[in-house]
């Protein structure tokens, strides 16, 4: 099915807080996935389905193990939990250290995602062409640069998407689409149309999909467990519009080295 990953630049724009506001207003059925290496965020910010905190030891740490005794043993669905906003999460590891613990397991986990029976939002965090995720992500359907439009935002979204032509061969066959979400306040309308002029005129092909409302309300209500509430949130609402642009991209077709092939 289809995998997305949300990556950002310097600063932390709101990414995970994107992932989990999409994956509420996702069309299909969707899992949240941390793989954030500088230390995942999903573990402590969402709720399990009785309102309790999340299992640490169930999730990137837990795959990372079982795909190491041997690849085809185990699933994504293994090692999600449930919660209380309605989506299942891979919690990611709790410190950046225990990332050494995930070793030759990464190589594998592109198809565990490209396997499981539903979509899948990959929080990949701040990325650089070094990045232990970068395989991942150069494997996704979709990657979205999440970016707060201002004029460090733009500064820093312009020198990542730069550095992301080579890795996930833009432009050629079988390549992620490359796509941007803006975080900024709920009024500011221009911001897509000029981030989206910007990249144009650098020559870098990414399609601005919307912008997510910075909305403290809306971010509280998605650290907790109060779920009613979220879907009506201004946060969550701006979500419609740019998860109907991403859930419509086609899943990729394989490229002619087959490298980038998707089964
Ligand atoms: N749309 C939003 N409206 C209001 N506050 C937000 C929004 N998105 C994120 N925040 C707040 O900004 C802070 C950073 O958000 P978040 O952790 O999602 O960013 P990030 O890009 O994932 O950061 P990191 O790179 O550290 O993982 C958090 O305190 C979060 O509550
Ligand atoms: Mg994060």
């Amino acid at each position: 099915m289809t995998t997305l990953a949300l990556v950002s630049a310097k600063g932390s724009p709101g990414t995970t807080m994107a992932a989990l506001a999409l994956a509420v207003q996702w069309p299909r059925p969707v899992a949240v996935v941390d793989v954030d290496p500088a230390g995942g965020d999903v573990l402590y910010r969402v709720r399990d389905e009785a309102g309790g905190p999340l299992d640490p030891d169930r999730g990137l740490l837990s795959i990372g193990a079982a795909l190491r005794r041997g690849a085809g043993e185990t699933t994504l669905a293994d090692h999600l939990q449930e919660t209380a906003f309605g989506f299942p999460v891979l919690c990611g590891v709790p410190s950046p250290e225990q990332l050494a613990g995930i070793g030759g397991a990464w190589v594998h986990l592109p198809q565990v995602l490209t396997d499981h029976p539903g979509d899948v939002l990959v929080d990949a965090g701040r990325i650089t062409t070094s990045s232990p995720v970068m395989g991942l992500v150069s494997q996704a359907d979709v990657v979205c640069a999440v970016v707060r439009p201002d004029l460090e935002g733009s500064a820093h979204l312009r020198t990542l998407l730069r550095s992301l032509q080579a890795p996930l061969r833009v432009g050629q066959a079988g390549a992620p689409q490359l796509c941007v979400l803006a975080v900024t306040a709920y009024k500011d309308t221009a911001a897509v149309p000029d981030l989206q002029r910007l990249l144009d005129h650098e020559g870098l092909p990414a399609r601005v999909v919307g912008a997510l409302a910075r909305d403290d309300k809306g971010a509280r209500l998605l650290s907790s467990a109060r779920v009613g509430s979220v879907a009506r949130s201004v946060l969550a609402r701006s979500a419609i519009e740019p998860v109907e642009r991403l859930a419509a991209t086609p899943t990729r077709q394989p490229g002619p080295t087959g490298l980038a092939g998707r089964s």
